[in-house]
């Protein structure tokens, strides 16, 4: 569970985000879109604080973090129970698949090797990356690497996993593998924040979906609604931008 109240976070003289709330119960997915520029991955970097909002609170399961009084543990600890997916995986270029996603279960979660290992294992498999697992980065396509950056995000087991447009950086053959891997989690009920622009993925995959404009959370509501039926003529224009 993750639930964010007021959330407020400016550039300079730019409130990037304005009085954001938001709650996401264990096992849903909420997807946002919105227009470029609107803060969506201000708002995913706010949540594990790669960024600092000015105000605000956010909880995870039963622990509130004050992002005014953030400490070192309290950074931490939002850092370990959040995993983060990027454009570009960011794995180690000098590991292998397998030591990429061993690595943090080692260091961060201070697992035995041997049950590293094992976890490791079982999370290269559930992303279809078995067979691939001693290879380096460099000789895997841009989807096998995301699918390694998922399997790697979710073998440490945090309470969210926030994928910032995971599909953008792919060329269009590569994204419906990658694309296929979250709707498998969703399917799994693994609680998920994803950042899109395939409004047709979003429609297929969110349980909620959070239309974003200029800071602010513009409207909400089941694909179904906010897709067929928006709210408001904000919603309505984008969507008729973005038709696929
Ligand atoms: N480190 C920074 N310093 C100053 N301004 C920033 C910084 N990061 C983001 N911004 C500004 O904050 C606003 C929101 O940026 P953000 O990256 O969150 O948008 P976005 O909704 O993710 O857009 P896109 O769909 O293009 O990825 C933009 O106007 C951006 O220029
Ligand atoms: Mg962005």
């Amino acid at each position: 569970m993750l639930e964010i109240k007021n959330l407020s976070k400016r550039f300079g003289d730019q409130q990037v985000l304005d009085h954001i709330n938001l709650k996401i119960e264990k096992g849903k997915v909420f997807v946002i879109i919105g227009p470029s520029g609107t803060g969506k991955s201000t708002l995913l970097r706010c949540i594990n604080a790669l960024e600092r909002p000015e105000k605000g609170t956010i909880q995870l399961e039963n622990q509130i973090f004050d992002y005014e009084n953030l400490s070192k543990s309290d950074i931490q600890a939002l850092r370990t129970n959040t995993s983060m997916v990027f454009q570009n995986s960011n794995l180690y270029r000098n590991k292998t698949a397998f030591g990429n996603v061993t690595t943090p279960l080692i260091l961060v979660k201070k697992l035995q090797k041997s049950e590293a290992e094992k976890v490791g294992l079982e999370y290269l498999e559930k992303v279809g990356m078995l067979e691939k697992k001693d290879a380096y980065p460099e000789t895997l396509s841009g989807g096998e690497k995301q699918r390694v950056g998922i399997a790697r995000a979710l073998a440490v087991n945090p309470d969210i996993i926030l994928f910032d447009e995971p599909t953008s950086a792919l060329d269009p053959e590569l994204v419906s593998e990658v694309l296929d891997v979250i709707k498998e989690l969703a399917r799994q009920h693994t609680t998920m924040l994803i950042v899109t622009h395939e409004m047709k993925f979003a429609r297929n995959v969110a349980d909620e979906v959070i239309f974003m404009e200029g800071g602010h959370i513009v409207e909400q509501a089941p694909p179904e609604e906010l897709f067929g039926n928006p709210k408001e003529e904000r919603t309505r224009q984008f969507l008729n931008r973005n038709r696929e």
